[in-house]
């Protein structure tokens, strides 16, 4: 019989008789997998785990100073590295979902690449991979799956001649967070909705500016804070915002605006191969509509998607 506390003590053994007293480097994503098989390499083999969290400015409000936080809180080695300017700058003026995942995924590895050669004797490379990306990565799947990949640092190991430690690559997702809960992984975590690797990028339709998206982490904040205040966060299987490449006519007082259009997203799934659109409360669409219009600068009109997948997809690019 599967147990999280004999899963999770078999593999503490395993990963340390792997290991031994050799180093690993592992990229944190702020998503539930890389956390949980971060913490488990953390148990086995404490600070000889190196962590690397890179900010790519394409992560939610304020993402990335409360996730490092709370790295640095649950013990773990990590090292933050802000490279907005970098992704905004190879990101300018590219509108094609595939090249803004090709280019995200090209510098991520860049990044990681450059600082895991500032550390010393690392033989191994921790990775969340779960099952399903196993599953997945071997099957053709459309654009997601290789970016998915990228996502896991797909293509490191043999550029840098290192073994992998995957310590969740026979769970599937309830079994991550059971485990998760059995080594004490707090419930912001565990409980997240899924985020994609491109983040905020494949949700801006058209080119990415940093105003942009300063403008989507804002209405995403104030939806994603709504669905939890209402009780509804937990009820949906993933949610976001969209910024569409639209303005439009609007009036504020006496004053004619001309502003752009959000799209909200909610949808129900077990595995997002397949979603519904959330049937959410049209009182609380109508709050979302005003609190997002009176709060955000630089749009003036809310909608809500109601597209199941398929035909249409989850994400919008
Ligand atoms: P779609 O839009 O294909 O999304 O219905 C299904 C699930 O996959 C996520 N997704 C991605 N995740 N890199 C990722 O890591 C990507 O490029 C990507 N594209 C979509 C999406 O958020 C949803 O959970």
């Amino acid at each position: 019989d599967w147990t999280p506390a004999a899963f999770v003590h078999e593999t503490v053994e395993r990963i340390k008789a792997q290991v031994g007293d050799k180093r690993v480097v592992m990229a944190l994503s702020g998503g539930v997998d890389s956390t949980v098989a971060a913490e488990l390499i953390h148990k086995a083999i404490g600070k000889n785990l190196f962590c690397i969290f890179v900010d790519n400015g394409l992560l939610r409000k304020d993402e990335f100073e409360t996730v490092l936080e709370s790295y640095k809180h649950m013990g773990l080695n990590v090292k933050g590295i802000n490279a907005k300017d970098l992704f905004y700058g190879k990101l300018a003026g590219v509108s094609d979902p595939e090249q803004k995942r090709k280019i995200i995924g090209g510098l991520f590895i860049d990044v990681f690449q450059q600082e895991a050669t500032h550390l010393t004797d690392i033989s191994f490379l921790g990775q969340g991979t779960i099952y399903p990306d196993v599953i997945e990565s071997v099957s053709v799947n459309g654009p997601s799956v290789t970016i998915k990949s990228h996502h896991n640092v797909g293509g490191l190991p043999e550029k840098m001649n290192m073994q992998l430690v995957e310590p969740l690559r026979f769970l599937f997702k309830d079994e991550v967070r059971r485990v998760g809960r059995e080594i004490g992984i707090s419930e912001i975590f565990l409980g997240r909705h899924p985020f994609p690797g491109p983040g905020l990028a494949i949700r801006i339709l058209g080119a990415i500016t940093p105003e942009k998206v300063h403008m989507l982490q804002e209405a995403d904040s104030v939806y994603v804070e709504g669905l939890k205040e209402a009780g509804l966060y937990d009820k949906v299987w993933q949610a976001g915002t969209i910024l569409l490449p639209v303005q439009s006519v609007g009036v504020m007082g006496d004053e004619r605006t001309y502003e752009f259009t959000v799209a909200l997203r909610a949808v129900t799934s077990v595995d997002g191969m397949t979603a519904d659109w959330a049937h959410l409360p049209y009182e609380f669409l109508a709050k979302m509509s005003n609190d997002i219009i009176n709060k955000v600068k630089g749009i003036n009109r809310v909608v809500y998607d109601i597209s199941s997948k398929p035909p249409a997809t989850i994400e919008w690019e």
